[in-house]
């Protein structure tokens, strides 16, 4: 270890070190806690940012894997400060846990700044959480890794596989066709989760860990371990003992994020067949790292890295078995002669150090570029007069005959207009329908729903229509599938052109042609427009004002204006 700080350098010296009133204060309060001087005297201070609470489902686990991160502190020489963050249970919170995402990553910055904490743990995993506690350590740029909380084990139906998200969606439609009785929805619901960890689909919580991993923020093929497996818990401690080392190596997130480690990160996103919420996860990150992404890197990138990896949504496996098929580092090893293999990562050896060996072991799970599933990326940005900022859409999760449709709208204006006109017998839609949502972006959701999967209407369900066009504002859970047309933009909300479709207008999806098209004249256009009016604003006060009178737009990564970039933000004064 390359030791490039002295005790004295310590961050956290400022609170404990120094002999004035102030650190007499530090450290009786830190030795009221039961901890003697020896235990952090000299020691690098660890913040280990927790979110585990008892609402967080998918981090169960957290309780007990913090105590083999803290272990594992303690063992490098380091002094281990658990500290509780936002909980963000994906399912539980309302009306989405986007909304939340970036008062997390506050929370983390804020935290990390006022407190004594020289590096820090973070401890994440289901959905907005690695995004949220990386995108608040970018800002404050103290040593930082990051712990995936894996994800749980396949689901179980009467010796039938489930995948979390996605067979929901599907035995639903079963159970409103009358398929499926009460009783099987009981009993899917009681097998579809049935151990601590994260969705065990390539959802937004396996793509976003994997994408905190190939930046370099976690131990190598940590991402894809499951949450029950032992070799979690030995992840965990070693993880405590490499940021102690990454704190003396001043090894910082500047250190490791790069343009290039970037473009690594969206040829994987591509690889997985990820999750379409990762476009605006990664524009935040970058964004926090003063990199520029731009939707169009996303389609130059995606249009040269192909489709590898056979999971469901898009595909047909799990988690546990992409982690038995090698995981990730298998993964990037295949795909190593697409890489920049040279950019750093928090193990303090390069991206191709860390992977080096690594093998495929079932080569119908991880795919290599010479055998893909699909030559190019899966995840495709639209433009057109429907989203003159881009819309999106993963193409592998949607049927191959609607990727070039064309059909009349059916235009929903906000999401409870379109849960009491859905089951309507009467409701004016057939299969070749454009099912439209509005009001459901980031401001007018708030926070971008995970509405975009737009259930198909039941009088068509019935009659075996399993996918359509379906376009929105809103997102779409990882886990989701059909031809959904997501992030639109700019958003009804604040008028853009989506709030100006009416029922019955052909609308054009060409995903081949990257194009999105309503066909109305520009005259007719203009009419509408200067006719519209906004509605009336949802928040007078609090975090929801804070939040709409700041958040970005989808394809700017929904951040809030003020907290993007990397000025320089002062260090608290001690005293
Ligand atoms: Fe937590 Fe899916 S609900 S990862």
């Amino acid at each position: 270890m390359k030791r490039k700080k002295s005790c004295e350098e310590l961050r956290s010296h400022r609170w404990l070190g120094a002999t004035d009133l102030r650190s007499f204060g530090h450290r009786s309060r830190t030795l009221q806690m039961g901890f003697a001087r020896e235990d952090y005297q000299g020691k690098p201070i660890i913040a280990i940012l927790n979110t585990w609470s008892e609402v967080s489902h998918c981090h169960t686990h957290f309780r007990q894997r913090v105590e083999d991160v803290k272990r594992g502190v303690w063992q490098a020489g380091g002094f281990p400060v658990e500290i509780p963050v936002i909980s963000l249970a994906e399912v539980l919170q309302k009306p989405t846990t986007m909304m939340y995402r970036n008062l997390l990553a506050m929370e983390t910055e804020e935290l990390l700044r006022s407190y004594p904490a020289d590096g820090c743990v973070l401890m994440g995993g289901c959905d907005k959480t690695p995004p949220g506690l990386m995108m608040g350590a970018i800002s404050m740029n103290l040593p930082s890794i990051f712990i995936p909380a894996g994800p749980m084990l396949r689901g179980n139906w009467r010796g039938r596989t489930l995948g979390s998200g996605s067979d929901v969606w599907k035995y639903w439609d079963e159970l409103r066709t009358g398929n499926i009785s009460e009783q099987d929805w009981r009993e899917i619901e009681e097998g579809i989760a049935r151990s601590p960890g994260t969705c065990m689909t390539m959802g937004t919580a396996s793509t976003m860990t994997s994408i905190t991993e190939v930046l370099g923020f976690c131990l190598p093929n940590a991402a894809a371990i499951p949450a029950v497996d032992s070799s979690h818990a030995r992840m965990a401690s070693l993880t405590g003992r490499r940021i102690v080392d990454m704190v003396w190596e001043d090894l910082k997130p500047s250190d490791i994020l790069s343009e290039n480690s970037f473009n690594n990160a969206i040829k994987v996103l591509m690889a997985l067949g990820g999750s379409t919420n990762a476009l605006i996860h990664v524009i935040a990150l970058a964004g926090r790292a003063g990199i520029k992404i731009e939707l169009e890197r996303f389609e130059e990138i995606g249009s040269e890295a192909p489709y590898l990896v056979n999971m469901r949504p898009s595909g047909q496996y799990l988690m546990e078995d992409f982690y038995y098929a090698g995981g990730l580092a298998a993964l990037l090893e295949g795909m190593r002669s697409l890489l920049d293999i040279d950019v750093p990562t928090c193990t303090g050896k390069t991206l191709g150090q860390n992977i080096a060996g690594a093998k495929i072991h079932n080569n119908n799970v991880i795919r290599t570029p010479d055998d893909p599933m699909q030559r190019e990326g899966g995840l495709i940005v639209l433009r057109g007069n429907l989203a003159p900022d881009g819309a999106v859409i993963k193409s592998t999760a949607a049927d191959p005959k609607l990727l070039k449709h064309s059909g009349r709208a059916m235009v929903f204006d906000d999401y409870n207009d379109m849960a009491e006109r859905l089951e309507d017998a009467d409701l004016d839609v057939d299969a070749d329908s454009v099912l439209i949502l509005r009001n459901s972006g980031p401001q007018g959701g708030p926070g971008m729903p995970e509405w975009g999967m737009l259930p198909i209407p039941k009088k068509l369900l019935i009659q075996g229509v399993r996918d359509m066009v379906r376009i929105s504002d809103a997102r779409m859970s990882g886990t989701s599938y059909g031809t959904c047309v997501l992030h639109v933009a700019p958003e009804s909300w604040i008028g853009g052109p989506l709030a100006l479709v009416q029922t019955g207008d052909i609308v054009e999806l060409d995903v081949p042609g990257r194009k999105l098209t309503l066909k109305v004249t520009d005259q007719e256009l203009e009419r509408r427009r200067t006719a519209w009016k906004p509605k009336q604003r949802k928040f007078e006060r609090g975090y929801g004002k804070l939040f709409t009178e700041h958040i970005r737009q989808a394809n700017e990564g929904c951040d809030f204006d003020f907290l993007e970039g990397t000025a320089p933000t002062p260090e608290p004064e001690i005293h």
